[in-house]
């Protein structure tokens, strides 16, 4: 992922990335921060970017000519994402970060004295984020928060365990109080829970402390996590039915925005994709309101909802499924012993196999480290995987090795897999793929009553 500053400080957004983890992103080339000095675009002689403000008012405002040279420059014609630094920008949230991580190339204006001239920001402004009640001397420091916590999210950046803490269960709830050695210090001693070796009560202490820290320190997203907690309850009464919807909110993907007894619209932001369930047409027409713009992807369970996208938002449908989910959550047996996490020198092998997903989604994924690989005297035969909403699949086993039930524990491994991370393993099968379907159900798989439809907007 590639960040542009524009700046009139260049040095200190460079100089305060260069550390650390971002520092060894960048050294890795996981992310690039290219700082562009806004003074190099003035026409002013002697460098002059600011002018005192029309109609009067305290200090100077960054002009509009040099800011929008500096735009051009980077942006070269092409529509690249632009946020503005500013105190009147929305909130910067968690959500916000994950949404502009989707991104291949983002710009940055960081302003500086009373602000810049509105009409370039008009004119290249996609979002205006403020990352908190106060005002700073520039928008240099926010611009940095927002590098940082977004360059967190691209996949590689993270160390394995904390990338995967990142969609943990404890979304949306504050963390937990941590303990290291010594066990005593200063006549404190760690909660014998932590010591106890039982995993369970260890994970339901930490819960515990996670809702009760959260909901006295922030009632407000302790609310939003009751929310959601209800919605998973009723919209479990139709696991089978309802397990992306579940999954989404269990994993901290998908945000609800709207939802009734009878009525559910939730958006995961990362892949930019909208699960709708409605009670009927008019119901689906007042939901289709509430849809984020940048959304690329639909998923619904009622017929009558394909109609009113397809024609609202130009979509097609791409494909009709059967959802399957493992609720029992037991370890599965693993027959092929030789299953491993595919890395970047995997990826050519899986991208000449795999037809129904892009070369870079699938690097992407492999990144992610959600593809596993089954190896046969030491080659790779075939893989599996999971999509980044969740399901999982991209299942694929050389003509050469079928029948070994090489098939069978690449799906069991990744089953096992998901499982120990506390998720219930769930996938998406095309309606008429029998082979798959009835290995599905032979590894102890449940299948959904109805379908469900995939839908995409037409490129
Ligand atoms: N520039 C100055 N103050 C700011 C803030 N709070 N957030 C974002 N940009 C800013």
């Amino acid at each position: 992922m590639k960040f542009h500053v524009l700046t009139l400080f260049p040095e200190m957004v460079l100089s305060g990335l260069r550390s650390s983890i971002i520092g060894r992103a960048a050294e890795k080339k996981l992310i690039a921060i290219d700082a562009v000095n806004i003074r190099d675009y003035t026409k002013e002689r002697h460098g002059k970017v600011d002018d005192y403000p029309y109609g009067g008012g305290a200090g100077m405002l960054m002009q509009a000519q040099p800011v929008y040279d500096a735009w051009q420059a980077v942006t070269g014609g092409r529509k690249l994402r632009t946020v503005y630094l500013t105190p009147q920008g929305e909130p910067f949230t968690q959500k916000t970060a994950a949404r502009l991580a989707g991104e291949e190339e983002l710009v940055l204006i960081c302003g500086h004295y009373e602000g810049i001239d509105e009409r370039v920001l008009e004119e290249t402004v996609t979002d205006f984020i403020s990352i908190g009640d106060y005002v700073l001397t520039g928008g240099e420091l926010a611009a940095m928060v927002v590098i940082d916590a977004v360059s967190r999210l691209v996949p590689g950046v993270l160390s394995n365990d904390a990338s995967a803490e990142t969609e943990s269960f404890y979304n949306d709830l504050l963390e937990y109080p941590q303990y290291s050695r010594p066990e005593v210090w200063r006549e404190k001693k760690v909660p014998d829970v932590l010591l106890s070796g039982d995993h369970r009560k260890i994970a339901a202490w930490r819960l515990e402390q996670s809702k009760e820290r959260t909901r006295r320190i922030r009632p407000d997203l302790y609310e939003k996590y009751m929310d959601k907690e209800r919605l998973i309850c009723r919209l479990s009464k139709a696991k089978r039915e309802n397990i992306h919807m579940i999954e989404s909110l269990h994993r901290g993907k998908g945000e609800i925005l709207y939802a009734d007894e009878e009525n559910v619209l939730l958006y995961d932001p990362g892949c930019r994709l909208c699960m709708i369930s409605a009670k009927n047409r008019e119901m689906g027409q007042k939901l289709l309101l509430l849809i984020p713009k940048d959304t690329v992807l639909f998923v619904t369970s009622q017929s009558f909802l394909n109609e009113l996208i397809c024609s609202g938002f130009s979509c097609e449908v791409y494909h009709e499924c059967v959802q399957v989910c493992y609720p029992q959550r037991q370890s599965l047996p693993v027959r092929h012993k030789d299953i491993r996490l595919l890395g970047p020198e995997d990826a050519e092998y899986v991208i000449t196999h795999y037809h129904m997903g892009e070369p870079e989604y699938i690097r992407e994924r492999i990144q992610s480290r959600a593809m596993y690989g089954a190896f046969v005297e030491g080659e790779l035969k075939g893989f599996v995987g999971s999509h980044d909403e969740g399901s999982m699949g991209m299942l694929f086993v050389e003509d050469s090795c079928r029948e070994r039930g090489i098939g069978a524990s690449l799906e069991a491994y990744n089953i096992n897999r998901i499982c120990e991370r506390g998720f219930t393993p769930y996938a998406h099968i095309i309606v008429g793929n029998d082979v798959s379907l009835s290995l599905q159900r032979k590894l102890g798989l449940y299948a959904s009553s109805g379908t469900i439809w995939w839908l995409g907007k037409k490129e």
